[in-house]
């Protein structure tokens, strides 16, 4: 299972969950979000390290190595960076 790191916050095994925003909401971390549907951009975080997929489309879009949690799941352990 790829293990989410989230600086300053600590880390969690993603288990099959429907996001990345879901695997670390059930976990109990402080994580921003809105709409879950990738349409606001609240849940938009820095990939340090580490791959992501996308599960589904967004309106928003990102910048560089930003993604929205609520719209990806993690491939490989990743470390993300609120902002
Ligand atoms: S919660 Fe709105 S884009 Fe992710």
């Amino acid at each position: 299972m790829p293990k989410i790191t989230v600086v300053g916050q600590g880390e969690v095994e993603f288990d099959g969950q429907f996001s990345m925003l879901e695997a670390l909401d059930e976990a109990g971390f402080d994580m921003p979000y809105s709409c879950r549907g990738g349409n606001c951009g609240a849940c938009e975080v820095r990939l340090l390290s580490g791959n992501v997929e996308h599960i589904q489309d967004t309106a928003y879009e990102t910048r560089g190595k930003d993604i929205l949690t609520c719209s990806v799941i993690p491939l490989t352990d990743v470390e993300i960076e609120l902002i």
